[in-house]
């Protein structure tokens, strides 16, 4: 049949067994062709040994098959992956929402209790000074748990709401603060230099400014050092069209440099002096993180510390 379509003039291909002078098999592909410009007809015929090819075509057939396989395992964990991290994101979304509005609804007992202790306190004996200092250590008490739970709204705020682009006066911010904290403990010793350069319009976000500069400052404020003559905190900003760099620099305690690689974890806290949870400087970074905003410190113990801020202008995104 194959000899005949040859005789026909059609080229015919075909893969035959070959059985060997020791009776082995081999694969060949046989081609048959009519050669031309002869009277009697003669065929061509040309005997190809495809052991190798038809193994190579095996493999690859195999390959593609476990290859086939993968890529269903891959879109299968792909798929897994998408649904968990939408359960995870659920999740989370309510986790915030769930903390948010429990430090929240904590608050107002504690502000009645606060106002309470002072009534309280009003109608006491002033000479019973064992009742009017476990009165005002109760009050403490009271403080530092409401400072707490401004951490935890803080970092609750800054992760759960967008980013707001609004016009900055660092001028103002500072003032205000500086009128907020007028009567914080043990700050009246320290001397407060500002610096604020601000001929451009800035903008960014005012509450998480406020946050940065807060916790920034009242840190500068905190870990003074008791033993120097002349306590001095320095609040340098610049603005540029570009960006703000804020330094704020004391003459405090400072820290070792084991301290200063984790200050920004969460809850860690650097000294004993400290009273607060630990949550300010991780806020502070949480916060710049959402400004595209970055943070270096700088400090040595006994000495000082100085933290550089740069926050970028908001202005030029939204031209
Ligand atoms: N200006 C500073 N000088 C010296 N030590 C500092 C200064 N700022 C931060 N630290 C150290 O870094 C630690 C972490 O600071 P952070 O503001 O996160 O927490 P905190 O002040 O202890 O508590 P919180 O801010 O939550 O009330 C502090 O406990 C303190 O030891
Ligand atoms: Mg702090």
């Amino acid at each position: 049949m194959y000899i005949e379509k040859a005789i026909k003039g059609e080229t015919v291909s075909f893969e035959w067994m070959h059985c060997d002078a020791n009776k082995k098999n081999i694969p060949c592909e046989v081609q048959l062709a009519l050669l031309p410009e002869d009277k009697n007809p003669r065929i061509y015929a040309s005997i190809v040994d495809i052991t190798i090819r038809n193994e190579t075509r095996e493999k690859l057939k195999q390959q593609n098959k476990k290859l086939a396989f993968q890529n269903e395992e891959i879109e299968k964990r792909a798929n897994e992956l998408t649904i968990t991290n939408r359960e995870l994101k659920k999740t989370n979304n309510e986790l915030d929402r769930f903390v948010y509005s429990a430090s929240h609804d904590l608050r107002a007992p504690l502000k009645s209790l606060l106002g309470l202790s002072d009534i309280v306190k009003e109608g006491m004996d002033p000479d019973n000074i064992i009742q009017m200092e476990q009165m005002d250590m109760m009050k403490k008490s009271i403080i530092k748990l409401d400072d707490f739970i401004e951490d935890i709204l803080q970092y609750s705020r800054n992760s759960r709401t967008e980013v707001i682009q609004e016009d900055i006066n660092f001028e103002e911010t500072l003032q205000n603060f500086i009128k907020e904290h007028e009567h914080m403990n043990g700050t009246n010793e320290i001397k407060l230099n500002v610096d604020i350069q601000q001929d451009i319009k800035f903008v960014s976000d005012k509450r998480r400014i406020k946050v940065v500069l807060t916790n920034l400052i009242s840190n500068a404020l905190k870990y003074k050092d008791l033993s120097k003559e002349n306590q001095v905190v320095s609040i340098d900003i610049q603005c540029s069209k570009d960006k703000a760099l804020i330094r704020i620099k004391d003459n405090g305690i400072g820290m070792s440099t084991q301290d200063k690689e984790k200050i920004f974890e969460m809850f860690y806290r650097a000294t004993k002096i400290s009273e607060g949870s630990g949550l300010g400087l991780y806020i502070v970074k949480e916060t710049l993180d959402k400004l595209k905003g970055t943070i270096t410190v700088q400090s040595e113990l006994g000495k000082g510390t100085t933290f550089n801020v740069s926050l970028p202008n908001q202005l030029t995104v939204l031209i």
